[in-house]
């Protein structure tokens, strides 16, 4: 098990788009994939994004199993994305509270599709096309985002649903997410 270190927001790897994968016959691929795996799940993420271990890399895992900082959400199996592309958004959206290991602490209120659909590659390169929806397609647009180098404060519409989550009235009373 190897847990890395998380980069920070200010960091000028989280900036950046990320290269793609090219070659999934590479070994050093499935042991970013597993370490990144450990990674996301020693610090309680539901999602991480190779720029946030430093990688330049558009790979993403993510997972929903109990997890204590979204305590509401629906579980989601262990899952590998290699070059995603999102590929439809629903006009509807939905706003919800977003965290990130690369901010740790905060919070921000941001506005998403409710649904969106979805093509990559999984991790032995087979391509997968799917549609997912509400906390779910909330994680991959996130996680899309930072292989665009972009981060979550970016998305909000209004700075006053920003803070520290022990300080924030709004997201100490929220029942959802
Ligand atoms: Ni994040």
């Amino acid at each position: 098990m190897t847990v890395l270190k998380i980069v920070k927001m200010g960091d000028p790897a989280l900036a950046v788009k990320s290269l793609p994968v090219t070659d999934f016959n590479d070994e050093t691929l499935q042991t970013q994939i597993a370490d990144m795996i450990d990674t996301m799940r020693h610090y309680q993420g539901v999602g991480l994004a190779a720029p946030q271990i430093g990688l330049s890399r558009q790979i993403v895992v993510l997972e929903v199993a109990q997890n204590a900082r979204y305590p509401q959400a629906d579980s989601i199996e262990l899952d590998v994305l290699i070059n995603p592309r999102i590929i439809d958004y629903s006009t509807q959206t939905e706003a919800g509270w977003e965290g990130c290991l690369s901010l740790p602490g905060l919070r921000g209120h941001v506005t998403r599709s409710g649904s969106i659909s979805y093509q990559a590659f999984n991790r032995t390169g087979e391509p997968v096309t799917q549609t997912v929806y509400g906390f779910h397609a909330r994680i991959i647009q996130h996680e899309v985002d930072h292989l665009n180098g972009v981060l979550y404060p970016q998305r909000l519409a209004n700075l006053q649903d920003f803070g520290f989550e022990d300080s924030l009235p709004a997201f100490s009373k929220q029942t959802l997410l």
